[in-house]
């Protein structure tokens, strides 16, 4: 705007549109003042009215501060819709929430073997894990070095080389560039230099997990800001104890992945049932058109939503027994059985809850197995349940700000494997509620992109563990935030 104030030119008259061009491609610093001082008056040029430019205003923040993130939860507002709904919000996600996170990609046993590997994406993260022949679990970035093209296709395999589909540059199981051809006459290139990008790899709790920070980056040093409020002194002691502790475990070579969990909630997702050695039965997969922390919410509400939104499936609940428990990077949900004149009727099939439920009808029999429901949420997008003789694993991946995927895979008790009617009618019980959630995912979608919404409140009593999401993601996003979201 500056530049096209009425200013007259100090050499003579040039016409004001001169001037314009002439400052515009200058070098020469060029202040308000400057101009000013050579502004002509109401006899020089008609058009001199400049007057000195307000400074431009500072960038928008790169993701809309959660109002209410230092509140208690009996008195906080939700993040604001923004959250859920800008795409600006999930590259900063991309970038920290999902850069900084332990992921996990894979169970243990589908890498069980040397050679077996499993490849996908998430964001702009695209990961290969691999149990080379020395049995060590290997990941890396499945991005070739030469020109970029994914190395190994989604899924699952076996395999004693990555070979890429575009010029054949070809890789082991350990990363290094074993061959490349017609690279005569090349200079300065080192195949030593050319091995895949590794990312960190880790087996714990039944599950491979990946990250692509390192340890000790972005979010680990930042203090929820609810820790910043009176009287929350000791959350702080606490988060600084935690930290401490995995940085232990980390250098006495003990899991990365339960000291980031944290102590108390990885103990607790073990005794829980995470790694049971279960047999995978089926896969599924679903996409929504919501935002993906909307189906995180949904899996959080504490039970809320079941005697609404799922009246069929609540009547196997004994609802008022549901109870969570939080954790330092992950939740735990649990809810009982209804009346105890279901259990042990005979000819019914058990059916398979979705994510946070119990199913319905006469399982409890058979999935009560003497373990409490477990439905473990686990920062920032895996939910394992675990219940009776089965555990099914959903995660969430963004596909954009109002769309996302959710991969669900079920493991059942080998016992139980081959019982095919069982397991045809519990995944069509599964995917009922599913159904449902989804409709009721992409209500909520289109409500947070209605200009009437901006926040929302939450049922203290049952809504804890959407609340400490939402803690964890505050975190994560204004350290980003703060850091600039710089790419690590
Ligand atoms: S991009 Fe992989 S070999 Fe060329
Ligand atoms: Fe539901």
């Amino acid at each position: 705007m500056l530049h096209r104030s009425f200013a007259c030119s100090p050499l003579g008259r040039l016409p004001c549109a001169a001037l314009f061009e002439t400052a515009l491609w200058s070098t020469a610093p060029s202040t308000a003042a400057g101009l000013r001082s050579l502004s002509c008056g109401p006899a020089g040029c008609p058009e001199s009215s400049s007057l000195p430019s307000p400074p431009p205003p500072p960038p928008p923040p790169l993701v809309e501060p959660w109002r209410d993130a230092a509140e208690p939860i009996e008195r906080a507002a939700t993040p604001p819709s923004s959250w859920y709904t800008s795409p600006a919000v999930l590259q900063l996600e991309d970038r920290t929430v999902f850069r900084h996170s332990w992921l996990a990609v894979a169970r243990s046993s589908q890498l069980a073997a040397p050679g077996a590997y499993a490849a996908g994406s998430l964001l702009g993260l695209q990961w290969l894990a691999c149990r080379d022949e020395r049995g060590q679990l290997r990941a890396f970035h499945n991005v070739c070095r030469h020109h970029a093209a994914i190395l190994a296709p989604p899924g699952t395999g076996s395999t004693d080389c990555f070979r890429c589909g575009y010029h054949g540059w070809t890789y082991g199981l350990d990363g290094r560039l074993q061959r490349a051809t017609r690279l005569a006459g090349i200079q300065g290139f080192r195949a030593a230099e050319h091995g895949l990008r590794a990312l960190q790899a880790e087996e714990w709790g039944g599950f491979v997990w990946v990250r692509q920070g390192p340890a000790g980056s972005a979010g680990r040093d930042q203090q929820p800001r609810h820790a910043q409020a009176e009287g929350a002194q000791q959350q702080v002691g606490q988060r600084q104890q935690e930290e401490e502790e995995e940085q232990q475990q980390q250098h006495s070579g003990r899991s990365g992945v339960a000291a980031w969990l944290g102590p108390r909630g990885s103990a607790a997702a073990l005794a829980a049932g995470m790694a049971d050695p279960l047999v995978h039965v089926a896969s599924r997969e679903y996409e929504l058109r919501c935002n993906w922390k909307v189906f995180v919410d949904n899996y959080l509400d504490g039970g809320y939503h079941v005697s609404v939104a799922h009246p069929e499936l609540a009547a196997g609940l004994d609802l008022p027994s549901y109870r969570s428990t939080i954790y330092e990077r992950l939740s735990i949900q649990s809810c009982q059985p209804a009346g105890a004149q279901q259990e042990g009727q005979a000819g019914q099939v058990p059916a398979v809850p979705a994510a946070g439920e119990r199913p319905a009808g006469g399982e409890q029999r058979r999935l009560g197995g003497g373990r409490p429901p477990a439905y473990i949420f686990v920062y920032p997008n895996l939910m394992i349940n675990r219940y009776g003789p089965w555990l099914d694993v959903n995660t969430v991946i963004p596909l954009a700000a109002d769309r996302c995927k959710v991969l669900f895979d079920y493991y059942l008790d080998a016992s139980l494997a081959s019982d095919q009617p069982f397991i045809a009618h519990s995944l069509a019980a599964s995917d009922r509620v599913q159904q449902e959630d989804t409709g009721l995912c992409e209500s909520v979608q289109r409500g947070l992109a209605s200009p009437s919404y901006d926040v929302g409140r939450y049922a203290p009593g049952v809504e804890g563990p959407m609340f400490h999401f939402h803690q964890l993601l505050d975190v994560d996003l204004m350290a980003g935030a703060a850091a600039g979201a710089a790419p690590a």
